[in-house]
């Protein structure tokens, strides 16, 4: 493809608060198009859906960083500690892939997430609770970040209160190629969630309990399932995947309902619409944005478009997500839409592992807080709403008002 790639434009706050605009001229252009991402890094952004759906579960395109030509992906990694933070199962191909999400898929199933139902209800009421006097609030640090986070830390066995420390050094890596940080702080980064990490594994092995980190650590020592640094990979995926997207889906919606209030009146109306409200949210503006990153194998046609192998492609999910193809006015907010098969967590062997906690999370998070807080608005105007610039994309705080 001959044209010059296009800039995401992440110094651009226009942009940055709404990314869609150049998303649909993008799918508008091609179905494949060369695009400069964070951190300038080259890569063949795929746009429409159907595509997009084909890609996430073509073998030819992997999922290990050591398949990409460009040598800056590896180079971002500190070197001692690229081995273990690779080791993960959203970074590697089968056999490792499937012997590594086998580990942990048990405790992620639709019934056993089901079962946290009432802790997750229970958490939600009481971040509510400690709001509800004041009348207004940053709902992204005092509520959508909070509870994830809690419930992620209690899900693998951690200390709720250490999650200060591991928020403050995963926010600093995934800030990193969106702002350009100083390498040293990166790699300061990296080696504070590694103690932190080894840490926690070092306090399981002495005091083992009923959680899943426990459990890691007896797959390690006692069957040999998995090496050391694939379980602090491990361990370090679960606790970041486990909240950041969901803080974002939480954070987002509500600020998609603040942002469109007959939508917001109808699900206040029908809180039946909830689940698909959800749904609609992670369609409408996806924490995963513009996409899910692979690496071509070898070279390959995509729509037509030859892709030489090494390519980082960019499967754009968000950006297939609003594709006129697939759904009918992609660009309206519409929490009745049925047949909403978005491609928001994936699809294929990636498919997210968290899914069902993510909405459930999402479901109970949302719809209690439209329940306990009466005359719920934004207090800024809604351009003023400061979105994080990058590939995981959320509202960084959600200022509000409501009756106390
Ligand atoms: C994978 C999105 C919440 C754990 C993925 C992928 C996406 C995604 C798009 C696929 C990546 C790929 O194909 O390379 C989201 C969104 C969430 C969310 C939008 C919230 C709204 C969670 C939660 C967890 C989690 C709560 C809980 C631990 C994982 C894991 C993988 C994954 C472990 C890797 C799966 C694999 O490689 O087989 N997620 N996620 N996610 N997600 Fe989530």
């Amino acid at each position: 493809m001959s044209e010059q790639p296009v800039l995401l434009p992440y110094a651009d706050p226009a942009f940055v608060a709404d990314p869609h605009p150049l998303y649909r001229q993008l799918r508008e252009e091609g179905p494949v198009r060369r695009v400069v991402a964070a951190g300038a890094l080259e890569a063949w952004l795929v746009t429409r859906y159907d595509d997009a759906l084909a890609a996430l579960s073509d073998a030819r395109l992997s999922s290990d960083v050591r398949d990409a030509s460009d040598a800056r992906l590896l180079r971002q990694l500190p070197e001692a500690e690229r081995e273990s933070l690779l080791s993960n199962m959203l970074r590697s191909d089968p056999p490792d892939h499937t012997r590594l999400r086998r580990l942990v898929s048990q405790a992620f199933t639709a019934r056993r997430v089901a079962a946290m139902r009432p802790r997750i209800q229970t958490l939600t009421d009481r971040l509510l609770d400690a709001l509800a006097p004041a009348g207004r609030a940053d709902l992204v640090a005092d509520f959508a970040l909070p509870l994830p986070v809690t419930v992620i830390s209690e899900l693998l066995g951690v200390p709720v209160d250490d999650r200060h420390d591991f928020q403050h050094w995963t926010d600093r890596l995934i800030r990193r190629g969106v702002r350009a940080p100083d390498p040293a702080v990166v790699d300061e980064a990296w080696r504070h969630m590694r103690a932190y990490v080894t840490g926690l594994i070092r306090e399981k092995r002495a005091e083992p309990g009923d959680d899943l980190l426990s459990g890691l650590v007896t797959a390690r020592d006692e069957e040999q399932r998995l090496s050391e640094d694939e379980l602090v990979a491990m361990v370090f995926l679960l606790l970041a995947a486990g909240y950041i997207t969901t803080v974002n889906l939480i954070g987002g919606g509500i600020a998609a309902l603040l942002t469109h209030p007959g939508q917001l009146d109808l699900l206040r109306s029908d809180p039946a619409l909830l689940p698909g409200a959800v749904e609609e949210f992670l369609r409408y503006d996806g924490p995963v944005s513009p996409g899910i990153a692979r690496f071509a194998r070898e070279d390959v046609e995509i729509a037509g478009v030859r892709v030489p192998r090494g390519a980082t492609v960019l499967i754009g999910s968000a950006v297939a997500d609003r594709d006129p193809a697939r759904f009918p006015d992609p660009d309206r907010l519409d929490i009745t839409r049925r047949d909403n098969a978005h491609l928001a967590f994936g699809h294929g062997i990636h498919y997210c592992l968290g899914a069902p906690l993510a909405r459930l999370e999402g479901e109970i998070a949302i719809g209690t807080a439209l329940r306990r807080l009466p005359g719920l608005a934004l207090a800024v105007r809604p351009e003023e709403i400061d979105w994080r610039p990058g590939g995981l994309r959320g509202p960084e705080s959600l200022p509000v008002t409501f009756v106390p």
